[in-house]
C-alpha cells in the first residue's frame, strides 16, 4: 500500500477522477487514545463511519464494543469480527426497533443490550425475545440539546418526568438496567453533560442502575465552530459521576462517533466550473457532503494549488447532480484565484460523509482510500 505525504502528493502522483477520500491513520489513533482518558467503555457508533478499515482499526486498538442501530450494522460487525476472529459486544441502541430486528439480534447475534424509550418498546422487546431473563435494558432519556448543532432529543428519549416509572418497570423484567442520553451531535459545551448527569443522578440515586451511558455528541472542530477542549468535557463528566451514589457498582459507557473519526479523513474534490463566487464541484449533498447542505456545516478546506492566491474570499458550492438542493451555502473561504480544474481538500470528512453518500444521478466516490501522513487541516487534539 502506497502512503503519500499529503493531499498535494496525492494529486501529483495519482489520476484523481472521482471524489477521493484520504485517510490519516495516525490521527484516528490519536483520537482513540484521547478517549481512553474518559475511562468509560467506548461503544463505537457504527453509523458514524461503517467502513471496514475503520472497524478493523478500532478492533486493533482494542475497541470491541459497538453501538448498532440496524440489522445491517449488526450483520456487518458480526462478519468483520468473524473474519478477524475476535469477539465483540454489540449494544442495540436504537430506541425504536423492528420486531424482526429484535428477534435476529437476540437469537442469531446473541445481543443482550437494547435501548428503549417507551413501555410499548419494552413490551415489544419482551415479546420478541420470548420474555428472556438475561436482558440488559437501557432507558434513553431526552435531555436538553441546547449546546448542540444537531438536536437528537426531539425524536427519541422519554422525558425526565416519566423516566422513573419506566425505569421501575424495566428493573422488574431486566437482568441489568441502564440509563442513556444523547447531548446532541457536535455539542459545543461540556455544560450539556453536566446538566444531563445532574438531572439523571437524582433519578438513579433513587432507582439504582447497572449502566450509565453519556452517549455521543462529543464535538470536532470546524471553521466558526471551535468547541471547548475535550479534556474539559471529560473533567465535567468525571465530576458528574462523583455525584452518583452507587458509582462503584455502575459501568460507565460512552458512544463518541464524530469526535473519534471526523478528523482522520479528508475528501479531494475538483472544481468543474467557477461562476462568480459559486464553485460547481464534483461532490455534494447527495454524496459525501450532506452535512454541508441541510445542517449547513462549514468544513475546513484548502486549495491544492502551489500558486494559490494569498487572499481568500467566500465561496458557495454546488454539487454535481441536477437538483438545485445540491447546494452548500458555506461561506467556504478559498484563495481568490480558485478555478476550473483545481482540486480542493475538504477536512473533517471521517464522520457522516461516506456513510450518507448516495449515487444519485450516477455520481460516485472513488472506491480506493488513499493513505497520507500529514496533519489534518484543523484539529481538536
Ligand atoms: C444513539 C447514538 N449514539 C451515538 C451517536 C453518535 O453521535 P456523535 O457522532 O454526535 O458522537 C448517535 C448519532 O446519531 C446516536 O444516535
Amino acid at each position: 500500500m502506497d502512503v503519500f505525504r499529503d493531499a498535494f502528493d496525492v494529486i501529483e502522483n495519482n489520476e484523481i477522477i472521482n471524489p477521493t477520500l484520504i485517510l490519516r491513520k495516525h490521527i484516528l489513533q490519536r483520537s482513540i487514545n484521547c478517549f481512553r482518558n474518559l475511562r468509560c467503555e467506548i461503544l463505537y457508533p457504527v453509523k458514524t463511519n461503517p467502513e471496514q478499515f475503520i472497524i478493523e482499526h478500532l478492533l486493533e486498538e482494542e475497541i470491541f464494543s459497538f453501538d448498532v442501530a440496524s440489522l445491517g450494522e449488526i450483520e456487518k460487525i458480526s462478519r468483520i469480527a468473524a473474519e478477524k476472529n475476535v469477539s465483540v459486544k454489540m449494544y442495540f441502541m436504537h430506541p425504536v426497533k423492528s420486531r424482526h430486528a429484535i428477534r435476529e439480534a437476540y437469537f442469531k447475534h446473541n445481543i443482550r443490550h437494547f435501548s428503549l424509550d417507551s413501555e410499548y418498546e419494552l413490551e415489544k422487546i419482551l415479546q420478541e425475545t420470548q420474555n428472556a431473563k438475561d436482558l440488559c435494558l437501557h432507558v434513553r432519556v431526552a435531555i436538553p440539546n441546547s449546546f448542540a448543532e444537531i438536536n437528537l432529543s426531539e425524536k427519541f428519549g422519554i422525558n425526565l418526568h416519566n423516566t422513573p416509572s419506566l425505569l421501575k418497570k424495566v428493573k422488574k423484567v431486566a437482568q441489568k438496567t441502564g440509563v442513556c442520553f444523547h447531548a446532541g451531535s457536535q455539542c459545543m459545551h461540556s455544560d450539556a453533560y453536566k446538566m444531563a448527569i445532574d438531572m439523571l443522578s437524582k433519578i438513579v440515586n433513587e432507582i439504582s442502575v447497572d449502566y450509565f451511558n453519556v452517549g455521543g455528541g462529543f464535538p470536532s472542530v470546524y471553521p466558526g465552530l471551535k468547541p471547548q477542549k475535550m479534556e474539559e468535557f471529560f473533567h465535567v463528566i468525571h465530576e458528574g459521576f462523583l455525584k452518583l451514589k452507587n458509582r462503584e457498582k455502575i459501568t460507565f459507557l460512552a458512544e463518541p462517533g464524530r469526535a473519534i473519526v471526523a478528523e482522520c479523513m479528508s475528501l479531494i474534490v475538483r472544481i468543474e466550473l467557477r461562476r462568480d463566487d459559486f464553485l460547481y464541484i464534483n461532490d455534494g449533498t447527495y454524496g459525501n457532503l450532506f452535512d454541508a447542505g441541510f445542517p449547513k456545516f462549514v468544513f475546513p478546506m484548502r486549495l491544492l494549488r502551489k500558486d494559490a492566491a494569498s487572499d481568500s474570499i467566500p465561496f458557495q458550492l454546488y454539487g454535481p447532480t441536477c437538483d438545485s438542493m445540491d447546494y452548500m451555502h458555506g461561506p467556504f473561504y478559498l484563495p481568490s484565484n480558485a478555478q476550473e480544474g483545481d482540486y480542493i481538500e475538504i477536512g473533517q470528512m471521517g464522520s457522516y460523509a461516506k456513510a450518507m453518500c448516495t449515487n444519485f444521478n450516477g455520481f460516485e466516490t472513488s472506491k480506493e482510500i488513499i493513505h497520507v501522513q500529514d496533519e489534518p487541516i484543523m484539529s481538536l487534539y
